[in-house]
């Protein structure tokens, strides 16, 4: 059922979070001049810098306002030697605890090179890969894996002896990622790059983990409620290098929550940069989505990271949005911030310093909402 106006909870959390945040903000805005006002904003404070100067890492209320939202746009958390009595970061309850608290199970990583992007290799800003080569969707587990509680010290004396980190791969987790994947999969307008064959490849350790057998058989036996994909297996560390030499291959790909962690890292030098990588944390009825790249403390307070991260994060919020709520006017407004990220980083106009440009995260906002306000 659509809605009249549909809350956002904007989270900018720590470092160059806010910063990014603020320009994301700009992009709804203009997305709705001249119109009824389709998005209510609402900030939230929380996070490491919070947690230091007030002692939790959440405003009063906030996570309980976090989770009436129709969706949360987060900017990042986690700043230098600010840490949790039990060893957690501060600000693991923006990340971490809203993914399993909410139970956003999916980990939605779109890996996508725009034309006029530039890599940055060594100290050198060069089109390295074909931008028609580069556009994969990588799906991440996002509540269980290495990422559990499940996990201690032995402590003898005083002595840390051994630590423990157990990985669960449950029945449960491994299907409903695995099946959200191949969804996608079948109704993505695209195929693969390089023989446009909707194509979903399963990345594992099957070779030598139990978990990954497990997980594999469960996408082998989900696969044949699929049968117009075409299944691929790699293992991950054989994925590792294949994302960078052969990425037109790949079209979707499915993985367990640790390898999924580290292989989005990687994928995202292809795109062009962690400036360029977002990602969707998405459940059933909650869904969170933000710029991968973290706090940044370095560039933090100079206004110069790169928000593209943040316009592809807040284009995916109203895909899901218009999607969930079935309303097409949703759909559009993400469309029209698809067009306007093509266009700008097609002409060059807002390069921020990681592509080797000048331009600062508040002009390529103003640059990007100028370009959203020229689409119809
Ligand atoms: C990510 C981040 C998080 C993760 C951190 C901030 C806990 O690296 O979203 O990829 O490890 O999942
Ligand atoms: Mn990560």
């Amino acid at each position: 059922m659509s809605k009249n106006v549909y809350d956002i909870v904007l989270l900018p959390g720590d470092g160059t979070g806010p910063e990014v945040i603020r320009e994301g903000q700009k992009i709804l805005e203009a997305l709705q001049e001249g119109t009824q006002a389709r998005y209510a904003l609402t900030t939230v404070q929380g996070g490491a810098q919070y947690y230091k100067a007030h002692g939790s890492e959440w405003e009063p209320g906030g996570r309980e306002r976090v989770e009436k939202a129709d969706a949360i746009l987060l900017g990042a958390v986690g700043w230098p030697g600010v840490v949790r009595p039990d060893g957690n970061i501060a600000g693991y309850e923006l990340v971490l605890g809203l993914r399993f608290g909410l139970d956003l199970y999916s980990n939605v990583r779109p890996c996508r090179l725009y034309p006029g992007v530039v890599h940055k290799i060594g100290k050198e800003y060069k089109q390295v890969w074909n931008p028609e080569n580069v556009d994969m969707v990588i799906f991440r587990e996002n509540t269980e894996g290495l990422y559990t509680t499940a996990h201690g010290e032995l402590t003898r004396g005083g002595a840390t002896e051994v630590a423990i980190d157990n990985r669960i791969i449950t029945q449960k987790g491994a299907e409903r990622i695995i099946r959200r994947a191949m969804e996608f999969a079948q109704k993505r307008e695209r195929g693969a790059p390089e023989d446009g064959v909707r194509r979903i490849t399963c990345v594992d350790k099957s070779n030598v983990l139990r978990g990954c057998q497990f997980f594999r058989e469960t996408f082998q036996r989900i696969a044949k409620e699929f049968p117009e994909l075409e299944t691929d297996y790699a293992y991950v560390d054989a994925f590792a290098q294949w994302v960078v030499r052969s990425p037109e291959h790949f079209n979707v790909v499915v993985t367990t929550n640790m390898f999924g962690d580290i292989v989005t890292d990687l994928a995202s030098v292809i795109q062009g940069g962690m400036g360029f990588a977002a990602g969707g944390n998405i459940g059933d009825r909650h869904a969170m989505f933000e710029p991968v790249h973290g706090s940044a403390p370095k560039h933090a307070g100079k206004n110069e990271v790169n928000p593209f991260a943040t316009f592809e994060a807040t284009r995916m919020m109203l895909d899901w949005l218009g999607e969930r709520f079935s309303d097409p006017r949703l759909t559009a407004d993400a469309r029209r911030v698809e067009q306007a990220i093509v266009k700008v980083l097609h002409d060059g106009t807002a390069r921020t310093y990681d592509q080797g440009g000048k331009v600062t995260t508040s002009q390529a906002g103003d640059v990007l909402a100028a370009a959203v306000r020229s689409i119809p």
